[in-house]
């Protein structure tokens, strides 16, 4: 098995030649209680911070997804601690002023790009800040949609916006008060709460796992 150095808050351990940087951090005998979650790329957990070998530049992404290499120097990014609006979503009117009222940061955006440039979901997080000023909540969500709440956009923001929770106020308000209600969702609500299920749902957790794989297995699957 190849190794390869990687530096560790200054310290330098040997671990596998292409490891992901979690895994690196975990051979190399660190524990991750907190900043580790899917391990796959989307609950947005891992930011990390790295240098490598010979560059000036400060880079960051995610521990599951980047590779170690050779040199790098690094530091997981502790918890971020943003500034996140309390707010009913319901007593909320979608006025295209209410994103500004609850975050004025955002005017303060210079255009500089940093947080596309950082964005694991390769999301325009730069336009849907700038959609968020004019006032067009639908575009934000529209454009935020793959967000996973990593962080990186706002660890590198010179105008210290948190893009990520603006983004989530605007998918909340589309989701609350603008998109469309669903009519066959209102019904199927409708049957749950009268206990049009509740034998079906008791009867499957009285089953043995062996037959729930089963039926899972045969499940019929509508597309
Ligand atoms: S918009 Fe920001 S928080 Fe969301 S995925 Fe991109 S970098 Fe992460
Ligand atoms: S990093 Fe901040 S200031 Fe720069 S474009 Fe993104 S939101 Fe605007
Ligand atoms: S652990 Fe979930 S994105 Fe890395």
């Amino acid at each position: 098995m190849e190794e390869i150095s990687i530096f560790v808050m200054g310290k330098e351990y040997r671990v596998p030649k292409g490891q992901t940087i979690m895994k690196a951090l975990e051979y190399a005998g660190f524990f991750y209680i907190r900043g580790a979650g899917c391990r796959g790329g989307f609950c947005g957990a891992c930011g990390t911070v790295y240098r490598k070998k010979d560059s000036y530049r400060l880079k960051v992404g995610l521990a599951c997804q980047d590779i170690v290499e050779e040199g790098m120097y690094l530091a997981q990014i502790p918890f971020y601690p943003a500034n996140k609006k309390l707010y009913d979503i319901q007593k909320l009117s979608p006025r295209p002023e209410v994103i500004i009222s609850l975050y004025p940061e955002i005017l303060r955006c210079i255009s500089c790009g940093s947080c596309n440039k950082v964005c694991p979901q390769d999301i325009k997080v730069m336009e849907y800040i700038n959609a968020a000023i004019r006032g067009d909540i639908e575009k934000v969500a529209e454009l935020s949609f793959d967000c996973i709440l990593c962080g990186l956009c706002a660890s590198r923001c010179p105008a210290e916006i948190v893009q990520y929770y603006v983004a989530l106020l605007a998918r909340r308000l589309y989701g609350a008060h603008i998109q469309k209600k669903a009519g066959h969702l209102k019904v199927r609500l409708q049957e749950i709460a009268e206990g049009k299920f509740d034998k079906e749902i008791e009867d499957l957790m009285r089953l043995e796992v062996g037959l729930l794989k089963e039926r899972y297995q045969k499940r019929e699957i509508e597309v």
